[in-house]
């Protein structure tokens, strides 16, 4: 069949699997042209690898200087008879076949990483089957659901402001235009829900869980990622709902750091650039924003997408050849810094300024916005033939 982009709202209901593997390529290309880093770690986790953030973080440990066998997590969907699947099934079959390429092991858990089966079929399989141990375990779940740990009953995340409500324009990519949004003001069990959710628990019932099976290395780091953004965003983000989240998973870092001085490691969080991920797009009336740092960022050459922003964290914040993690005085990695330099910010806030529904297009990078939202879904890379029949049938056999 011929696959054609489907996109409603926010969210792409098609992929091309081979566009997805030319993106996952692509990303390769680039560390491997890149910087390296340098003793890096040999034996990784990561949690949430299929996209964004984390699939950035496998690609560049792998192939970015440190050559480390992965194992990687995540939750998505196969071709069957409801449709193609989703992108990250085949950056998670593309990122394999090119480790394998390299003699490195790649093994892909798909499920749910909530689930305490999850947890077990992992640490057995470091036991049995990865040395018996991993020296670094990337936290990079989005997601808006999550099971209660002791009831199993699902709790949700809601992205709202804490206190008052606001009003703003979100991008609609299905109609390629600005459409005014409200945040609601969350209530006291909102924000806690999206904290149970978006927050640190998770991260530390995984560190807790590995810790116990003895399967974290001596020197084992853990490491998850936060955006905190400038007063511009502080109202839907960072003093709203997610925020509230970032702060509990921040404490937490701390709560793992002081544990995993039993092994000589260290838990952290690194704090990232606002990037067009299948997570961040769902952020109401963030989009604006996004517009014009990219317009700003790409006409001062600053400009960095997720694999830039992992490869930097890696070679010049957490592996460094003094053995220190680079942070701040919050004890936070910082790669948002280039976001938030002053002469950035200030053009941002020009922009923002004028932005109207009307010329959003030519103030704000839109065509950005949305190339890097197709090229999420294999859609709009170059040296693709998307008029190529794709044979499911394979796919489905895999
Ligand atoms: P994403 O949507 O691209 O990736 C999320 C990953 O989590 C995917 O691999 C998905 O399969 C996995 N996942 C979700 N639910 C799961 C489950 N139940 N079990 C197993 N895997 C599951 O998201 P993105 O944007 O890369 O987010 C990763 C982290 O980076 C988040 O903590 C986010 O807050 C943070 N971040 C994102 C920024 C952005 O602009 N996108 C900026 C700064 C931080």
């Amino acid at each position: 069949m011929i696959i054609q982009p489907i996109i409603k709202g926010q969210v792409a209901k098609s992929c091309h699997p081979i566009g997805c593997g030319k993106a996952v390529a692509d990303q390769i290309d680039y560390v491997r042209q890149a910087r390296q880093i340098e003793a890096g770690p040999k034996k990784v986790l990561v949690l949430g690898a299929s996209s964004g953030f984390g699939l950035a973080s496998r690609i560049s440990l792998a192939f970015g200087g440190a050559n480390a066998d992965t194992i990687g997590v995540a939750f998505e969907r196969g071709p069957s008879d409801r449709g193609v699947g989703t992108a990250g099934w085949y950056n998670l079959i593309q990122f394999k076949q090119e480790a394998e390429k390299q003699g490195l092991v790649a093994k892909n858990f798909v499920g749910d990483a909530f689930s305490p089966d999850m947890r077990r079929s992992v640490a057995d399989y470091i036991k049995t089957e990865f040395g018996g141990s991993v020296d670094l375990v990337v936290y990079s779940l989005a997601t808006g659901v999550r099971p209660d740990p002791k009831t199993g009953e699902l709790i949700r995340s809601s992205i709202k402001t804490v206190g008052e409500p606001m009003t703003g324009y979100t991008v609609n990519l299905e109609k390629d235009c600005l459409e005014e949004s409200v945040l609601e003001a969350a209530s006291e069990q909102e924000i806690a829900d999206t904290v149970k959710v978006m927050g640190g628990e998770d991260w530390e019932e995984w560190i807790d869980f590995l810790s116990g099976e003895g399967v974290l290395a001596n020197g084992c780091q853990t490491l998850a990622y936060s955006y905190i953004g400038s007063d511009i965003t502080y109202q839907i983000y960072h003093e709203g709902t997610l925020g509230h989240a970032k702060t509990h998973l921040q404490a937490t870092a701390d709560k793992l750091d002081a544990k995993l001085k039993a092994v000589g490691g260290q838990a952290h969080v690194a704090v990232c650039k606002a990037l067009i991920t299948k997570a961040s797009v769902f952020i109401p009336a963030f989009s604006p924003y996004i517009l014009a740092l990219f317009k700003v960022m790409k006409d001062m050459g600053l400009h960095e997408g997720c694999i830039e922003q992992m490869q930097r964290l890696y070679v010049d914040c957490i592996y460094q050849a003094d053995g220190e993690v680079r942070v701040d005085e919050h004890r936070l990695v910082r790669v948002d810094d280039w976001e938030l330099r002053e002469d950035v910010q200030q053009k941002v806030r020009a922009i923002l300024d004028k932005m109207t529904p009307d010329n959003f297009k030519t103030l704000g990078d839109y065509e950005g916005y949305k190339t890097d939202f197709m090229k999420l879904n294999g859609f709009g890379l170059d040296h693709v033939d998307y008029a190529q029949d794709v044979d499911l049938e394979i796919l489905r056999k895999g």
